[in-house]
């Protein structure tokens, strides 16, 4: 028996990093841009590939010491959630994510392997338990992270996201029209994260004002994207991106494409994920899309992905 399982992008709308620290953050899922897992159960101990590589990426032999490498560890707390001694099945992994962008490829490939390394089991995994499993990865991927990035990646669901908070999904009552443009630089999120970390020992009293007017633009937002109101919510995203900035973690090339996409007739832009490299997001409408996509390409975006997040996702 075969089948597929995936798991799609995210962006953060607003918040990144402040997020770490107890702030709210907004994150969307990108739907059409995923990660799949095709999945052959057969009898073969388990084995997971990488789409064109003929060397698997894991084989497993039991499941022995916990594992550091994060795509071991999910295996490994897979088949411990559902008390499974020994996996059997072929899982293939393909991914139309970029790595190390800020598009939560991460996540996604975790989500997606949880899924058919489930579906080799024949055996369910509800999304809360994917979400916690998940998670326990997503401490190798980036040391200390808020939780919001597996979160929008297993629910799929726009998400206002506070660590340790109870789930809380946002009703979009406008379609929101993004421009996603990579600068086509890795960044690692664990870093960025460790240099703000690093920055808040050493200048608390600044760095914390500046999270806490991040976590406030966050709170703002919300009651933006469920008003509809883009032109106020963009404004609210370049200055976002501004306070970024200030954090240390944009980069020439991100403060370049925040502009092209300004100029171009955005309602905002600012960086998203954890910064130094990977994408910008622009908000847009329907008739400046094609002219802010153009204006990306041309300031030297590697790829741009246009996106709109559908209005009225309801609550779980
Ligand atoms: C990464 O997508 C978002 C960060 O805030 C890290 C995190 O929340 O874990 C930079």
């Amino acid at each position: 028996m075969a089948g597929q399982t995936s798991a799609p992008a995210k962006v953060i709308l607003v918040g990144e990093h402040a997020v770490v620290y107890g702030m709210p953050a907004i994150a969307l899922p990108l739907s059409q841009v995923r990660t799949y897992a095709d999945y052959n159960i057969c009898d073969h101990a388990l084995s997971v590939h990488a789409e064109q590589d003929s060397q698997p990426l894991f084989r497993w032999t039991g499941s022995g010491e916990a594992a550091q490498d994060p795509l071991a560890a999910l295996v490994q707390l897979t088949a411990r959630h559902f008390g499974a001694s020994q996996l059997r099945g072929e899982i293939v992994l393909r991914s139309d994510i970029p790595i190390a962008s800020g598009l939560g490829s991460g996540a996604a490939v975790s989500a997606a392997l949880g899924r058919a390394l489930a579906a080799v089991l024949k055996r369910d995994l509800p999304n809360d338990a994917l979400n916690d499993i998940v998670y326990e990865v997503e401490k190798l991927h980036h040391g200390t992270p808020s939780g919001i990035d597996n979160t929008v990646v297993v629910y799929e669901k726009p998400v206002y996201y506070i660590k340790g908070k109870a789930l809380d999904f946002i009703r979009i009552t406008d379609p929101l029209h993004l421009v996603v443009a990579d600068t086509g630089i890795a960044a690692l999120t664990r870093e960025t994260v460790a240099d703000v970390r690093a920055r808040y020992r050493g200048q608390r009293r600044q760095t914390r004002a500046l999270l806490e007017s991040i976590g406030a633009l966050a709170e703002q937002a919300r009651a933006l994207v469920e008003a509809g109101q883009s032109r106020q919510l963009g404004k609210l995203m370049t200055r976002n991106h501004e306070l970024l900035r200030q954090l240390g973690v944009s980069s020439d090339a991100l403060d370049r494409l925040v502009e092209a996409a300004l100029v171009a007739g955005a309602c905002g832009a600012k960086l998203s994920g954890g910064g130094r490299g990977g994408n910008i997001i622009a908000l847009v409408d329907e008739n400046t899309m094609p002219t802010v996509e153009a204006a990306l390409l041309a300031a030297g975006a590697k790829q741009v992905i246009t996106s709109s997040v559908a209005g009225k996702l309801a609550s779980p």
